[in-house]
């Protein structure tokens, strides 16, 4: 093939795999975010449009968003700490912990370091007032190394459904369900980003701890993109927010067939963990759950043991795949 066409389809190809399709505006870090916690570990970058998170024997560190929204687009590109990264945790989420002590809701991108060799993983989750002992987690592999380039983490939550993207592609849907209840995340929260020392469970369950011999543990975060209903901080409960023309057609955003397919196609590829399927934890799938066999197959194949539906083998060891918050 002529390189110079070659060259021209890639750059096409980027463009859209980057998020700029959806046309949102970026923010700058001044614009969208304070600072949460880690003093100098939280740098600005002097185009104030980037951050970067440190995580070094001292302190990790954090950011958190200066409005709170009920419901929107929400979005950053990340770049993950390269190398040995085992117990580095890298959260980029959505909670309202600081109001609601006891019936908190929140929306979760986590990312789970490794040792050399082994890729990151991706970890979603999703609580609704307080339901923080009905884990909803699921766990992917990516189909790029994380650590070596800037790529879109983005959720959408509507009062319909809550969708996690990477690069615009979905990778989860967890559609509203009546039976769901108070499960579903309905009051406003706070977009956070946060890397931190999870030593004790992040990495096989804590079996590989964080080694600062490779730190600092730079994760750096662009492309800031908060699109919600943000509400009066002071009114929480109240219906009036301020919205964009935008805004509407994103309340009433579905996913297309089309992306439906590109979902469909990553997960039976690349997911690792699944509440929906693991028998061991809900004997009868939560109702939000839609079982699709070739999921199944897959997490069979690639974890036989929690997903053999070998009960009885399976309760003598020990149970790590456990849900347990990151945040
Ligand atoms: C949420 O939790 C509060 C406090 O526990 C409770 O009063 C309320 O009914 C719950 N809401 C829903 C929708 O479950």
């Amino acid at each position: 093939m002529d390189s110079h066409l070659g060259l021209f389809l890639l750059s096409v190809v980027l463009v859209f795999a980057s998020g700029f399709s959806r046309n949102l505006p970026i923010l700058s870090f001044e614009d969208g975010y304070s600072h949460l916690f880690g003093d100098g570990n939280l740098m600005v970058l002097k185009d104030g449009k980037s951050a970067h998170l440190t995580l070094d024997e001292r302190t990790g560190s954090g950011f958190v968003s200066q409005d709170i929204y009920r419901h929107g687009f929400f979005s950053a590109s990340i770049k993950l700490p390269a190398d040995y990264t085992a117990g580095v945790v890298v959260a980029f989420y959505m909670s309202n912990g600081d109001m609601y002590e006891d019936n908190h809701d929140e929306i979760d991108f986590e990312f789970l370091g490794n040792i050399r060799g082994k890729n990151w993983r991706v970890q979603t989750n999703v609580y609704g007032n307080g339901s923080t002992s009905t884990g909803r987690e699921e766990r992917y592999g990516l189909w790029f190394d994380p650590s070596e380039d800037y790529h879109d983490y983005s959720i959408l939550w509507t009062e319909k459904h809550i969708v996690f993207y990477v690069d615009d592609i979905p990778i989860r849907e967890v559609k509203r369900n009546e039976e769901m209840g108070g499960d579903f995340p309905s009051k406003p929260m706070s977009l956070y980003a946060t890397i931190w020392d999870g030593s004790s469970w992040a990495t096989n369950g804590g079996k590989y701890k964080v080694n600062y011999k490779y730190a600092p543990f730079v994760a750096r975060f662009s492309d800031f993109i908060l699109h919600g209903c943000a509400v009066d901080p002071a009114e929480p409960s109240s219906s009036e927010c301020d919205v964009s023309p935008y805004f509407v057609s994103l309340v009433n955003e579905e996913i297309t067939p089309e992306q439906m397919e590109k979902m469909g196609s990553l997960r039976k590829k690349y997911l690792q963990y699944s509440y929906c399927y693991d028998r061991f934890r809900y004997k009868i799938p939560l109702p939000e759950c839609e079982i699709v066999s070739q999921e199944a197959d897959h997490l069979l194949r690639f974890d036989p043991v929690t997903f053999g539906g070998d009960h009885h083998r399976r309760g003598k060891r020990h149970r790590r795949s456990k849900g347990i918050s990151a945040v």
